[in-house]
């Protein structure tokens, strides 16, 4: 079948076989190798960006898919990196545990809510709590920090991102007013997670991690990077078809960077072209699923967000960190907006959306599917 074919397949059905995925992934060239001299048009939507006929084609009815379930809307959540400590060892990460030249930081209580009222003064209604693996704030510190946050601003949603922990203490988050969840699964191939993870990290505990948060009631996000070293045409198609058997409300795609003190520093980073491609097919395969265009798409491309947008993308997640320790959440090399103030880049954020001929929306921006089902329970 043609490509055009199978993207009308799957904005019908939101679903292909393996053997179409196959298909349509290597008919778009992902993961190949592109010839710099390709048929490209420039996208009529946003000048100076290129894309081949079939890539337009896809982006287009992927765009056509998010607005009938987002309309023109774009989310903001206001993301806060409050600890760079981790247990994990990653090898893409920069802020592994072996990464002895990392500049370690913890913010306080006080500095997290600071964030959370400049965060809210500037308009935002979901906080992203992320960290590394930091096991220094003990569970009840966790509850007691989601709890402030949600009594202080009871119109926001509180997100968490802080990996792997026990059923317990994800329950104990949830029942303290926690939301929302995100864990990416960084790839779904046991073998490919082996080689992305030392040992003691494991692909069974991180999917148990992942069904457990989806139990107790949270709405969940997953999520890989493309282009991860060792990752082939095969992982992304498992990683695509677990993706739609989690059936969770966000989906984080971004491009692998490399980051210069990891075992990982001298591989080749993911493409936009990829990204965009598969922001597009997750758009067609999930209409109302929540899909940020990423900090990792901002870095390897000056319109990396805004061509996300473009391709079925419709959350963004600046940062809200105080600028002193921006500069030190570092997971991959060369990362945008780390001088910057959370009102610059506010302000920055806006402009670029509406370049695109969307709107920024200031509301918590729940997934669509889970507002349908809450308002039938
Ligand atoms: N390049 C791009 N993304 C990365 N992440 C971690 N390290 C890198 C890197 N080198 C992503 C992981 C993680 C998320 C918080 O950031 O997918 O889940
Ligand atoms: Fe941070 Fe543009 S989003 S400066």
């Amino acid at each position: 079948m043609h490509v055009e074919e199978l993207v009308k397949s799957l904005r019908e059905n939101s679903i292909l076989s393996r053997e179409e995925l196959r298909q349509l992934l290597s008919g778009y060239g992902v993961l190949e190798e592109r010839s710099p001299v390709r048929d490209v048009k420039m996208c009529e939507t946003l000048p100076g960006a290129r894309c081949t006929k079939e890539e337009s084609f896809l982006f287009e009815n992927a765009r056509q898919v998010r607005e009938r379930s987002y309309g023109k809307d774009v989310y903001l959540r206001g993301l806060i990196e409050f600890t760079n400590y981790c247990r994990c060892d990653c090898r893409y990460c920069g802020i592994r545990r072996s990464n002895t030249v990392a500049q370690r930081y913890r913010l306080s209580r006080e500095q997290i809510l600071d964030c959370c009222e400049e965060g809210y003064g500037l308009g935002f209604r979901t906080f992203v709590l992320q960290g590394g693996e930091d096991m220094a704030y003990s569970d009840g510190q966790i509850c007691e920090l989601v709890s402030s946050i949600k009594s202080r601003y009871g119109d926001c949603a509180v997100t968490l991102s802080i990996g792997e922990r026990k059923r317990e203490s994800y329950r104990a988050y949830f029942d303290a007013g926690a939301d929302r969840y995100l864990l990416r699964q960084e790839t779904s191939d046991p073998a490919h997670y082996r080689y992305l993870h030392p040992e003691q990290q494991t692909i069974e505990n991180r999917k148990r991690c992942l069904w457990d948060l989806r139990e107790i009631g949270y709405q969940v996000g997953c999520g890989i990077m493309t282009g991860s070293p060792g990752q082939t045409t095969e992982h992304i198609i498992e990683d695509l078809l677990f993706m739609k058997e989690l059936s969770p409300q966000m989906i984080g795609i971004g491009p692998f960077i490399p980051h210069k003190d990891t075992p990982f520093a001298r591989e080749k980073a993911g493409t936009l072209q990829d990204t965009l491609i598969l922001l597009a097919v997750i758009r067609l395969m999930m209409p109302d699923v929540l899909l940020p265009a990423t900090t990792a798409l901002g870095t390897i491309d000056p319109l990396g967000r805004e061509r996300g947008l473009l391709a079925g993308a419709n959350v963004i997640m600046p940062n809200l960190s105080p600028a002193g320790v921006r500069g030190k959440y570092l997971l991959y090399d060369g990362k945008i907006c780390t001088g910057d103030e959370a009102a610059q880049c506010r302000i920055c954020l806006e402009k670029r959306v509406e370049r695109t001929g969307y709107r920024v929306i200031m509301s918590r921006g729940d997934c669509a599917g889970f507002v349908r089902r809450q308002n039938r329970e």
